[in-house]
């Protein structure tokens, strides 16, 4: 089995962005842990990160096939994307919400997700321990953990 775990705008900058939010770890060491982990709950895993919308459709409806679950981190378009959530819909995958930070704790713009109605669950303010949390919940929901 295989999972995709998908990242959208700004989350090539961890590290550097706003560190007092989202820590110095970056995506890179994200994509290792998220290998490891999934690698141990026996899946293979591709790790894809964009900034652009129809970019990260494009992924969702590829994983039609070819993946058995999707973790997604969909940053800034979690509270604008509809067609993302259409695409989510769309392919009938399971589908875990992923953020670094507790978006209920920020600001009001970020507490609406377009994402958690068609999501299994939403997993927020761990950290990258987010990530893992998502893998093992799909793991689980896929009979693997
Ligand atoms: C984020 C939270 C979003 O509100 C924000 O726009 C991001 C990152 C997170 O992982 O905490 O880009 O998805």
């Amino acid at each position: 089995p295989s999972l995709l775990i998908l990242n959208g705008p700004n989350l090539n900058l961890l590290g550097l962005r706003q560190p007092e939010v989202y820590g110095s770890v970056t995506l890179s060491d994200i994509e290792e842990v998220c290998q490891a982990r999934a690698s141990a709950l026996g899946f293979d895993m591709t790790f894809f990160q964009s900034n652009h919308e129809g970019l990260l459709v494009d992924a969702i409806h590829d994983a039609r096939g070819t993946h058995d679950g999707i973790a997604l981190n969909a940053g800034a378009f979690t509270h604008t994307s509809i067609a993302l959530m259409d695409a989510i819909t769309s392919v009938e995958l399971p589908c875990v919400e992923v953020h670094l930070s507790n978006i209920h704790a920020r600001e009001e713009f970020r507490h609406r997700s377009y994402i958690a109605p068609v999501a299994l669950g939403q997993i927020c303010g761990f950290g990258a321990q987010s990530y893992l949390l998502a893998i093992d919940a799909l793991a689980s929901h896929l009979g693997q953990l």
